[in-house]
């Protein structure tokens, strides 16, 4: 599948089928992750793969105010954390930008097109209690669960894209 296919197949897939994804799929997208660019290429993501008991337990911290039912259906929750350094800190902090936040979404975003292509639904999660899933991951001091990533096979069909068309996003300048 070539890049704009996946960028035009990818959705967030909210309907999912109870078959389990093998981990073999999973490492492929966990590949295209790896190879994402970061700044200072200090790639500080990683990637927990959640499935049975620990998956619901983070499944409902997804499940604020009553969104996200749909994380129960999901046979497989990704949680990804970033854990910055306290150097990266600082610059960020001089430079008003969250470089690790940055880096965690191409790198999430590179997963998700990687299971468009492999016929996998997926939906970027953001609307989750990261500091009752951190507790659940056990992460290490100063590692923060940023986004959930559900992953499995799509039961519904691709809704129609909505977006800004280019010349609404695009400035041209010369
Ligand atoms: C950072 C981020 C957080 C998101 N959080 C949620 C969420 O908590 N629940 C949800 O159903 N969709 C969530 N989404 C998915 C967006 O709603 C979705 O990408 C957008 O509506 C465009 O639709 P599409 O992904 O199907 O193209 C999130 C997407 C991003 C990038």
């Amino acid at each position: 599948m070539d890049v704009s296919k996946a960028c035009e197949s990818r959705f967030s897939c909210r309907k999912y089928s109870r078959e389990d994804v093998g981990n073999g799929l999973i490492e492929q997208c966990l590949e295209c992750a790896r190879l994402a660019p970061s700044a200072l290429n200090k790639q500080p993501w990683k990637f927990y793969v959640t499935r049975g008991e620990l998956k619901a337990q983070i499944a409902k911290q997804t499940q604020l105010f009553g969104a996200n039912a749909f994380t129960d259906e999901a046979p497989v929750l990704v949680a990804v954390t970033v854990k910055p350094r306290l150097a990266d800190k600082m610059a960020d902090k001089i430079k008003h930008q969250d470089f690790s936040s940055i880096d965690l979404g191409i790198a999430v975003q590179s997963f998700c097109l990687k299971a468009a292509e492999l016929g996998l639904g997926t939906c970027i999660i953001g609307w989750v209690n990261a500091k009752n899933v951190d507790k659940i991951l056990g992460t290490s001091l100063g590692e923060k669960t940023k986004l959930v990533i559900s992953l499995g096979y799509p039961a519904c069909e691709q809704p129609p894209k909505r977006r800004k068309s280019t010349e609404e996003i695009a400035v041209y300048l010369s």
